[in-house]
C-alpha cells in the first residue's frame, strides 16, 4: 500500500485538516461540515460524500457553527492521525452540548479509515458520535442518516458487496467547475500487498479496480466541465487492471493512453505506485504520452534489503534502482518522489545508512518521510527490536535534511527553464495567479499571464524553496 498523503502545498500531512469549501446552499436546506484528514483518496471520497449528501438536501458549509451534521473523514495511517480525531471529537462533544442547550440538533459522524478500524469503539470512547461509516459504504450515507435522524446510532463498516462507485451520484457540472481545473479520480482501491507496517489492507480492504467504462465516463464529465488535469488515485494505482472495449486485458499504461484521447484533458498523473507493479506498458506510457506528466511518486520505504524483506516489500534495493534507470531511460526529465520510513523494528545504523545511500543515488525531487508508528493488528507491531523514539527522531532529521537539500537542488535547476504551466487559482496577493509546473511545483505568475485553466508557456525567473516564480514568454 501507499497512498502518498501530501502533494506539494495542495495537501497537508495526514492528521492535518481541510474543510471542504462551501456551496451556495439555499438557506432552508440542511448543512454539512466535512473535515478531511489524510491522503488524496480521502479528499476524493469527501467530495463524493458531499455529492451523495447534496442529493439528500445537504449543502456543504465551512462554518462549523452552522452545521446540522459534522462529518470527519479520518486517516489511520499513523498514530498521531487517529489521536487528532479523538481530540477533535472531544471539541465536538462540547459544541454539540452547547447547540442542544439552544434546542438545536447537531449530528456527528466519523467516516474514513479510523471509522473502519475502530468501528463501535469510537462511539464507546466518544458518545457524542451518532454514526460511524467505513470507506466501502459511502453510497449508503443518505439511508444511514435517515436512520440516525430517527434517533438510532449506526455503525456501518461492512465491506459492501455492491459497487459503491456505481451507487454514488456524480457531481453536477457547476459543482465540478467550482472545485477547479484539477481533479482526482479514484480508479483503484484497497491493497493485497500486506506490507508489514501498513494498516491499509485492513481499513480499505482487498484490491478492487473500477471498470474502464466507468473511469472513462467520469473523466469525460470532468473534462467537459473544464477540468484540465486529472490525477488517477489508488493505494496501489499501478496494480489497476481491467478489460478494454477491445476485449483485451488492460493495465494502467493502456488506460492512460485511452484517457489521453479525451478532448481538453491535457495533463494526467497517477499516485501511488508500488515498484513491483511498474510494468513495461506503463513505462512506455511515460515515454510516449505527452500528457502524462514527468513526475512519479514511487515509494521505496527503505534502502536496506534486510528491512525491505521484514517489511514484506518483496523487492531489493537494487531492483528499485534498476527500475528507476529504466524509467529515466524512457523519460529523461522525469522527477522522482518517494516515501520513507525510519525506525522500522530491527533497523540498525547500517540499515539506515543503506537508506541514505539509496537516496543519494536516486536524487529525489520531493519526498515524504516518517518515523515508524506501530499500527495495532499489523505484523510489524508484533515484531521484536522496536527502535527508540530518540533514535527514530535522529534518523528522521538526518534523512529529511538530505531530502530537503535534494528538493532545493531540484528546484534550483529550474532557473531559466521554459515550461508549460497550468494556471490553477488566484494567488495570495492581488494581481497574482498560482499555477503548477509539470513537476508539480507551484508557480507564481502575474494574472496577465492567463486565465485559470490556461496552460501557458513561461520562463522561470526565480526558484524559491517552496515555489517558482515565472514570466510569460
Ligand atoms: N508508520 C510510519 N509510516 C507509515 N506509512 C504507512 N504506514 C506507516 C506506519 N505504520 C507511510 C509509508 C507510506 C505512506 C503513505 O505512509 O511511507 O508509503
Ligand atoms: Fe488514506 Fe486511509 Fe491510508 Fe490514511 S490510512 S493515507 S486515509 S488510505
Amino acid at each position: 500500500m501507499e497512498l502518498n498523503d501530501t502533494i506539494a502545498d495542495t495537501f497537508e500531512d495526514a492528521g492535518a485538516v481541510a474543510a471542504l469549501p462551501s456551496l451556495q446552499g439555499d438557506s432552508g436546506s440542511r448543512k454539512v461540515f466535512l473535515k478531511t484528514y489524510g491522503c488524496q483518496m480521502n479528499v476524493y471520497d469527501s467530495q463524493r460524500m458531499a455529492d451523495a449528501l447534496a442529493s439528500d438536501g445537504y449543502a456543504t458549509t465551512d462554518t462549523i457553527e452552522d452545521a446540522d451534521l459534522v462529518l470527519l473523514n479520518t486517516c489511520h495511517i499513523r498514530e498521531k492521525a487517529a489521536e487528532k480525531v479523538y481530540s477533535e471529537l472531544g471539541r465536538l462533544r462540547d459544541l454539540k452540548a452547547e447547540r442542544a442547550e439552544r434546542g438545536q440538533e447537531m449530528l456527528v459522524g466519523v467516516a474514513g479509515c479510523v471509522a473502519q478500524a475502530e468501528g463501535r469503539e469510537i462511539i464507546r470512547r466518544s458518545p457524542a458520535v451518532d454514526l460511524v461509516i467505513g470507506p466501502q459504504t459511502y453510497h449508503r450515507l443518505p439511508d444511514v442518516l435517515r436512520r440516525v435522524r430517527g434517533g438510532a446510532k449506526i455503525v456501518e463498516t461492512d465491506y459492501a458487496i455492491e459497487d459503491k462507485f456505481e451507487h454514488l451520484p456524480q457531481p453536477t457540472r457547476a459543482e465540478i467547475k467550482r472545485r477547479g481545473v484539477t481533479a482526482f479520480l479514484t480508479v483503484q482501491e484497497g491493497c493485497d500487498k500486506f506490507c508489514t507496517f501498513c494498516v491499509v489492507p485492513y481499513t480499505r480492504g482487498s484490491e478492487i479496480s473500477r471498470p474502464v467504462a466507468q473511469i472513462v465516463t467520469e473523466a469525460e464529465r470532468l473534462a467537459e466541465a473544464g477540468v484540465r488535469e486529472v490525477t488517477l488515485l489508488g493505494q496501489n494505482v499501478n496494480a489497476w487492471h481491467g478489460h478494454g472495449p477491445d476485449g483485451k486485458p488492460w493495465g494502467l499504461g493502456r488506460l492512460l493512453f485511452r484517457l489521453a484521447e479525451i478532448p481538453g484533458l491535457s495533463r494526467l498523473r497517477y499516485t501511488t505506485s508500488h515498484p513491483r507493479d511498474m510494468d513495461d506498458a506503463l513505462i512506455a506510457a511515460h515515454r510516449d504520452l505527452d500528457s502524462l506528466m514527468p513526475y512519479l511518486h514511487l515509494p521505496v520505504q527503505s534502502g536496506s534489503d534486510r528491512i525491505l524483506k521484514a517489511m514484506n516489500r518483496r523487492h531489493k534495493a537494487s531492483d528499485y534502482l534498476k527500475l528507476i534507470e529504466r524509467i529515466r531511460a524512457a523519460r529523461g526529465d522525469i522527477a522522482m518522489s518517494g516515501d520513507f520510513i525510519v525506525g522500522f523494528p530491527g533497523e540498525t545504523d547500517a540499515d539506515f545508512e543503506a537508506t541514505m545511500k539509496l537516496v543519494r543515488e536516486v536524487g529525489y525531487a520531493a519526498s515524504y518521510s516518517f518515523k515508524y508508528s506501530p499500527r495495532p493488528g499489523t505484523p510489524g507491531a508484533e515484531m521484536d527490536g522496536h527502535v527508540d523514539e530518540a533514535v527514530k527522531d535522529e534518523r528522521l532529521q538526518e534523512l529529511q535534511a538530505l531530502l530537503n537539500r535534494q528538493q532545493q537542488d531540484f528546484n534550483a535547476t529550474m532557473h531559466g527553464v521554459v515550461m508549460d504551466v497550468l494556471i490553477e487559482k488566484p494567488g495570495r496577493q492581488a494581481g497574482q495567479r498560482i499555477g503548477r509546473s509539470p513537476w508539480l511545483q507551484p508557480v507564481i505568475l502575474d494574472e496577465k499571464a492567463g486565465e485559470i485553466g490556461d496552460i501557458v508557456k513561461v520562463r522561470i525567473t526565480r526558484a524559491g524553496p517552496g515555489s517558482l516564480f515565472a514570466e510569460p514568454v
